[in-house]
């Protein structure tokens, strides 16, 4: 997913665009570039191959005093990864700029007719496609809101598009299906647009989420520097707004190496806030909403480290309440025509509300009339506006590409809704039971973060081995699946996750004095577990046990043991040891030295498909 900024005010442009920019990088990341209006009045760009490090020095010595500007970082889906592809795509001499985010799916036929007309194409990107419409309309005569407007109606697939214009000297933003905020500081008379309110925290004290198809209209002439309109030209009202603190600025690290590891030690504190939210906040009524909506059976559906959260969640509400869940990945789901009535629930789990694969599977359910509730960690995203009832996640933002906060959240968030439905709503004594067993989750978290370095040494003497399976039976299943993709995410090291009965059916032929087992040990099913591992080690598997502290027969049969005190957490005991795998596979990935926030090949939030 690329990150996109724009910015109108008083304060230098392109240095606000520059920092929204760096806070952006970790949703995509191969090339970089910003455009803007030189004191000389004219429009000037910017931009380079390569992280956002690149174009900061290419800034370096130039003058780019601005009071607009509109900057873009680039996670390549049509075209390579090189200068001329990246964005902001710009007539210079028709003062006109552009960045984009999405796809066009008739971005040929467009590139096609255009250069039919004579228009000459500098790059490969589809986006082009929209700023050469823009300007096909303009040589036409129509108004830049006018040819903004006929431009966006030509184009096909989910996008979002920034426009910057010299001669009004204003911004123009709109979007259909990929995310889009605008922000005011009315105190420094600024006005921001983003592709992620992330990029605003700190800086724009109002945030609006418009809709679909509403063109946005930031402009210092404006009485209210921002205004919204149809597209017939109408003013619209169709967007949400909310307030935001000044003094919030989630961007800094603190006194960690990597976002990833913040996020990991924030764990206990967001989980105490969770039942407070639900149970005494804002997040009652939206608690409430979800429990009036129809649940036959559910259907829940995700991508990735949220499918894992859903598997979780699937175990939580079969097992207290007896709904059949059915469970998939939004990418299969999507293509399946599945079976789906009007008296199931269908329930969509991510963390951005911007994943392309959940959102097409949450438009299918819509269209078959299935009622849609979204887990979600994105107030405003799209997928937040689209479903019928949202329980937000309460994980803050969360900026390393590998997800740990969102995935605990999720699964508490889902806890939640499985222990209301059981117990048929608010009672105090669900409120207060719920509320120790959160608490007494975050208390066995801290301590077992306070051990960080037994983890690492454990990493320590196993990071340099070529392959790695997490196993683990029942509700330790999913937790095994996720150990092993944050493994193969930041460390780059192949690891599989698997039912722990599973392994002799196959996979077992791998095993040798190479391979390490990552064993996730409950007090459910102990022995089952630990002949598993037994057959692993009797052909030389190295064997890591994650499971009940002070075990002794754990200590003996494996090569490495972090025992971790369980007592009392029943079904969120797996979510206690997956922090231990979120810090096994941190330490391995910084032993390896790889890109752990950023790492290669990955954006934070997947808008394409
Ligand atoms: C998680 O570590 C990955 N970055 C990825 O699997 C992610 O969970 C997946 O892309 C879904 O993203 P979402 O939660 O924003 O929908």
């Amino acid at each position: 997913m690329c990150g996109i900024v724009g910015h109108l005010g008083p304060q230098n442009s392109v240095d606000v665009v520059i920092e929204g920019l760096k806070r952006l990088e970790y949703r995509g990341y191969d090339s970089a570039g910003v455009s803007f209006i030189s004191s000389d009045n004219e429009l000037v760009v910017y931009k380079k191959k390569g992280e956002i490090v690149n174009l900061i020095t290419e800034l370096e010595g130039k003058d780019v005093k601005a009071r607009s500007s509109i900057g873009h970082t680039r996670w390549a889906t049509h075209g390579g990864v090189n200068d001329e592809n990246a964005h902001p795509h710009a007539e210079p001499e028709r003062g006109i700029s552009m960045v984009h985010n999405g796809i066009i799916e008739n971005a040929g036929e467009i590139r096609e007719d255009l250069t039919s007309r004579g228009h000459k194409f500098k790059s490969e990107t589809d986006s082009e496609c929209f700023l050469r419409l823009v300007i096909f309309h303009l040589d036409e005569g129509l108004h830049i809101k006018d040819a903004i407007i006929a431009s966006f109606k030509r184009i096909q697939g989910h996008s979002a598009f920034v426009i910057l214009y010299k001669e009004t000297d204003e911004i123009y933003a709109i979007k259909n299906g990929a995310p889009l905020v605008c922000g005011i500081n009315e105190i420094n008379s600024e006005v921001f647009v983003s592709s992620d309110p992330y990029a605003l925290a700190g800086m724009a004290n109002k945030i609006y989420f418009p809709e679909n198809q509403v063109l946005c209209h930031l402009s210092p002439s404006n009485q209210h520097l921002l205004n919204f309109y149809e597209l017939d030209g109408e003013k619209s009202t169709r967007y949400m707004s909310k307030k935001q603190n000044l003094d919030h600025d989630p961007a800094s690290k603190g006194d960690y190496d990597h976002y990833m590891l913040k996020e990991i030690f924030e764990q206990p504190e967001l989980i105490r806030s969770l039942t407070q939210f639900y149970f005494s906040g804002e997040g009652r009524a939206s608690l409430e909403a979800a429990l009036d909506l129809p649940r036959a059976n559910i259907h829940i559906t995700a991508c990735g480290t949220a499918f894992y959260a859903g598997i979780v969640i699937k175990d939580f509400i079969e097992k207290e309440n007896r709904i059949s869940c059915k469970l998939e990945v939004a990418s299969e789901f999507r293509y399946r025509n599945p079976v789906l009535s009007k008296d199931e629930l269908a329930l969509f789990i991510s963390q951005s509300g911007e994943t392309a694969d959940t959102l097409a599977a949450q438009q299918l359910c819509k269209d078959y009339g299935v009622k849609t509730l979204s887990i979600v960690n994105t107030e405003g995203s799209t997928l937040y506006r689209d479903c019928d009832a949202n329980l937000l996640i309460r994980a803050g933002v969360e900026i390393g590409v590998a997800s740990t906060k969102a995935f605990t959240q999720q699964a508490l968030t889902g806890y939640l809704f499985s222990q209301v439905i059981k117990e048929g709503g608010f009672t105090d004594s669900v409120k207060n039971a719920l509320s120790a067993k959160l608490a007494l989750l975050a208390e066995r978290i801290d301590n077992l973060l306070a051990r960080e370095e037994e983890i690492r040494e454990i990493a320590k003497s196993i990071y340099q081995y070529n392959g790695f399976f997490f196993t683990g039976r029942g509700a330790y299943f999913p937790i095994a699946l996720e150990g092993a993709l944050k493994l193969k995410e930041i460390a780059y090291v192949h690891a599989e996750g698997y039912a722990a009965g599973e392994l002799k059916h196959g996979p077992i032929a791998l095993i040798d004095d190479q391979k390490v087992n990552v064993a996730l040990v409950g007090t459910e099913l102990f022995e089952k577990t630990v002949s598993n591992i037994q057959e692993i080690k009797a052909r030389d598997g190295v064997i890591v046990s994650i499971g009940p502290r002070d075990n002794k027969e754990l200590k003996e049969i494996s090569d490495y043991y972090f025992g971790v005190e369980l007592e009392g957490l029943g079904d969120l005991a797996p979510l206690c040891l997956n922090v231990v795998n979120q810090l096994l596979s941190y330490h391995i990935a910084k032993l390896l030295g790889t890109d752990i926030d950023k790492p290669r090949n990955l954006a934070k939030s997947v808008t394409v498909e």
